[in-house]
């Protein structure tokens, strides 16, 4: 069961910079989804991910300017090679992990039902940098499993078991293991 989350506490979703999904669709109107590492939180309302020019995600988001972030919980570990993959635009990614969409509310893309949050996404500027363009998003609103929600609006990334990519192309990636209190 998810509890909605507002757009000034969105960003709260991915503080610690998991490794996200991100859906969008193609022109054919199949859910693409993509995996995604290289992105941080920019203001309390926009998000700047990397993203390869030649994906279909930065297609799509150019051609409609939705997306959907999606933050998988380790329960969805191994279904990430399948979002690291580049499959036709006939095929979706979601539908081949097996996964399942529910529908966004102020976008078309859908999200990821089975992931532990989700944030409903719109573009408004990109910046080029190489290989990718650093695409910014503004955060519309947001979504998380109400057994993962802390109190102060934020995932709790121990409960979620968020992934962080740590040895990226490999398939290997770290879990945090307990919250600490500096003075
Ligand atoms: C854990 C992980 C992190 C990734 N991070 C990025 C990233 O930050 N930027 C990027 O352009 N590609 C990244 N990739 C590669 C994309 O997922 C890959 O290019 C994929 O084919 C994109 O899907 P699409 O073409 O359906 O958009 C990552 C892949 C994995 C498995």
């Amino acid at each position: 069961m998810k509890a909605e989350v507002a757009k000034t506490k969105c960003t709260g979703l991915v503080v610690t910079r998991p490794v996200i999904i991100i859906t969008t669709l193609n022109e054919n109107g199949v859910v693409n989804g993509g995996a995604f590492g290289a992105y941080t939180n920019l203001s309390p309302s926009e998000i700047g991910i990397a993203i390869g020019k030649e994906s279909h995600t930065y297609k799509n988001i150019k051609r409609t300017g939705e997306f959907v972030i999606n933050v998988p919980g380790a329960d969805l570990v191994d279904s990430l090679s399948i979002f690291g993959s580049n499959l036709p635009s006939s095929a979706s990614e979601v539908e081949k992990a097996s996964l399942t969409t529910d529908l966004a509310k102020e976008i078309s893309p859908p999200l990821i039902k089975e992931c532990k949050a989700n944030i409903e996404c719109r573009y408004t500027k990109e910046f080029p940098i190489g290989y990718h363009n650093f695409v910014v998003g503004e955060v519309l609103l947001g979504y998380c499993e109400k057994s993962c929600l802390d109190e102060d609006g934020r995932l709790n990334v121990l409960k979620a078991g968020v992934l962080h990519g740590v040895k990226y192309p490999l398939p290997i990636y770290a879990l945090f293991g307990k919250y600490v209190e500096g003075k």
